[in-house]
């Protein structure tokens, strides 16, 4: 709080182009406390206003060579903190209302019937312009406040973020180190999954959602016994069976983790099947997220493009050609749609070739 003018003698700048009245006024004044400097003009008070710096200043409207207006204008631009009473005897109210609306903080016409008049003036004049400082200070106060815990607040977001991604990435080990395959095949999955949502125009949070998701959509394989994971040959209806449960162990892995999008759901739709024929729920076309549906193709295409213990990959062209067959099938035909665009913008040769390319 600024107790600045509490503690010294407030100092008045008065300009008034008659004697009679400076002294008049001046004397009154001085005898009730203040420190007065004076001035006859209003080029005279804005030099002295420079020099000295009052704490409130005093003006008479009419004067030669310059009027009041001009000094409340100025002081306006140069000290806007101090406060400048008018004192006229010839002005209108239409022209008393002018000189507040430019900045003056009260108007007093002459003759002054009654001295304690500008006293009163000046004390609220000093009260206000007091009051407007403390209220920018605590303005600006608050501003700081405000801009440190914003900055506090994205600190902490971003260490959220980086312990829920070290989560995720340490989820992935676990099961790369019972499925080596699945490794290399989530982090390619989301790739590609990502080059479709940017061929769809979905926004970045959902795109990142995309990466989350490939990257984890296979976590529920932890708890598929790493024999049937790593057999050499075709499963038998058994073991297909417990291979099946892993969209619901990945869920119930996930479904607690604050991620920004649905994860957990879509790790549980990712078998899921545009004509119904999936599983675990055998979900049909727009009962399945988007991200899913996402994913049901870059996980297809991942796989088939893939040596599996059991076949041979097969070409691009070939697993392209099983994607286009499929749409509006068992594949959602706008995800399909998508891939043949990302297709043609080379992300996918580039993903194959391991590159980075710039939308991803
Ligand atoms: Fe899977």
């Amino acid at each position: 709080m600024d107790t600045s003018n509490q503690t010294t003698t407030p100092t008045v700048l008065l300009i008034d182009d008659e004697r009679m009245n400076r002294l008049l006024v001046g004397d009154y004044l001085r005898d009730s406390g203040y420190a007065v400097l004076e001035a006859e003009s209003s080029a005279d008070g804005l030099r002295i206003f420079d020099n000295a710096r009052p704490d409130i200043v005093i003006t008479d409207l009419r004067m030669p060579g310059g009027d009041g207006n001009q000094v409340v204008t100025q002081l306006q631009a140069i000290a806007p903190d101090t406060p400048v009473i008018i004192i006229s005897g010839t002005a209108s109210l239409e022209e008393a209302l002018c000189t507040l609306r430019e900045g003056a903080s009260d108007f007093i016409s002459k003759p002054i019937r009654e001295m304690e008049r500008i006293k009163q003036a000046i004390d609220s004049a000093m009260n206000k312009a007091r009051l407007d400082r403390e209220s920018r200070h605590v303005q600006i106060a608050l501003k700081d406040e405000i801009q440190q815990q914003t900055h506090e607040l994205r600190d902490l977001n971003a260490q959220l973020k980086q312990a829920l991604e070290s989560t995720v990435n340490a989820l992935g080990v676990i099961v790369a180190q019972k499925d080596p395959y699945t490794a290399g095949h989530s982090e390619r999955v989301a790739r590609i999954a990502m080059a479709l949502g940017h061929a769809m125009c979905l926004p970045q949070n959902r795109i990142e959602t995309l990466r989350v998701a490939g990257n984890l959509h296979d976590i529920g394989k932890v708890s598929v016994p790493g024999e049937i994971l790593n057999k050499p040959g075709r499963l038998t209806p058994e073991e297909f069976e417990q291979v099946k449960i892993h969209p619901e162990t990945g869920f119930e892995i996930l479904k607690d983790i604050p991620f920004h999008g649905p994860v957990a759901e879509i790790v549980l739709q990712h078998h899921e099947r545009y004509d119904g024929t999936g599983y675990p729920r055998g979900l049909k076309q727009d009962a399945i997220l988007l991200e899913a549906r996402i994913l049901s193709v870059a996980d297809i295409y991942e796989a088939l493009t893939s040596d599996r213990p059991y076949r041979q990959a097969l070409s691009h062209e070939e697993a392209m050609a099983h994607i286009i067959r499929e749409a509006g099938k068992t594949l959602c035909p706008l995800c399909a749609c998508a891939f043949t665009a990302a297709n043609r913008s080379g992300v996918l040769s580039a993903i194959a070739r391991n590159e980075h390319s710039q939308c991803m």
